[in-house]
């Protein structure tokens, strides 16, 4: 996997390249790197963005410092470019990031995230250069920079290797070995604190009873999370 990240902040992306699953997946040949738009922008003082037509607060990043930066990575018309490489647009108006989509982008060879700022893209940016525009969630971050890291967390913690136990990314929260529930709870030493003691079943050593029990928990914890959708307070 691939990883190239267009954006005005590299630096930002110093402290997660430097996480172990990071440096796990790269070590085992992986590659994330951080393509700065201002580097190559036609535009004189290193501008990048706008103000938007028809009014409106907030700047907009340019469609022609968009192009410029991807042709001169990939050496190629970013038109044509996304016909063969997945090209993700994060904005707060994208498809929603979860795991089916997770593995999805992990099963790719390589992909392009590029980061809005202020009010984000010039909409002709996501119609023409990329894939698809994505979503890390219902709010609006003032950059595309945090969602990028945590679609990169999400794809990269799922490559072989990346995670320390091969098992930990298969029983997780929203796999499909839950049933796309979230995860069961974890307990560990000590059995006791404060008169709160960890369930009974975990500490019993009868494998398919702790598995069961957990399948439960799964399961009424998907249930709890519906509820909280169906009655947001
Ligand atoms: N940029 C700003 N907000 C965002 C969000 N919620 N998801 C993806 N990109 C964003």
């Amino acid at each position: 996997m691939r990883i190239d990240v267009f954006t005005l902040f590299p630096e930002a992306f110093e402290w997660f390249a430097g996480q172990r699953h990071v440096t796990n997946a790269l070590a085992a040949g992986h590659a994330l790197a951080c393509v700065n738009y201002r580097e190559t922008t036609p535009l004189s003082g290193g501008q990048v963005d706008d103000m938007p037509f028809g009014g409106g607060a907030g700047m907009v990043l340019r469609v022609d410092v968009v192009e410029a930066a991807l042709r001169a990575r990939y050496e190629a018309d970013p038109v044509e470019l996304r016909t063969r490489r997945r090209v993700i647009a994060l904005t707060p108006s994208g498809r929603l990031l979860d795991d089916a989509l997770v593995d999805e982008l992990a099963a790719e060879p390589a992909l392009t995230l590029l980061c809005g700022r202020y009010e984000g893209f010039d909409e002709r940016i996501v119609e023409h250069f990329a894939t698809e525009a994505v979503s890390i969630g219902r709010y609006v971050l003032a950059g595309g920079e945090l969602a990028a890291m945590v679609l990169a967390d999400a794809v990269l913690r799922k490559l072989p290797g990346a995670l320390g136990h091969e098992e930990s990314a298969l029983e997780e929260s929203y796999s499909a070995a839950l049933e796309g529930a979230p995860e069961y709870p974890h307990y560990t030493r000590p059995a006791q604190w404060r008169g709160w003691s960890v369930p009974e079943v975990l500490l019993s050593g009868h494998h398919a009873r702790v598995h069961e029990w957990r399948r439960e928990q799964s399961r009424l914890r998907a249930q709890a999370q519906q509820r909280g959708h169906d009655h947001p307070v």
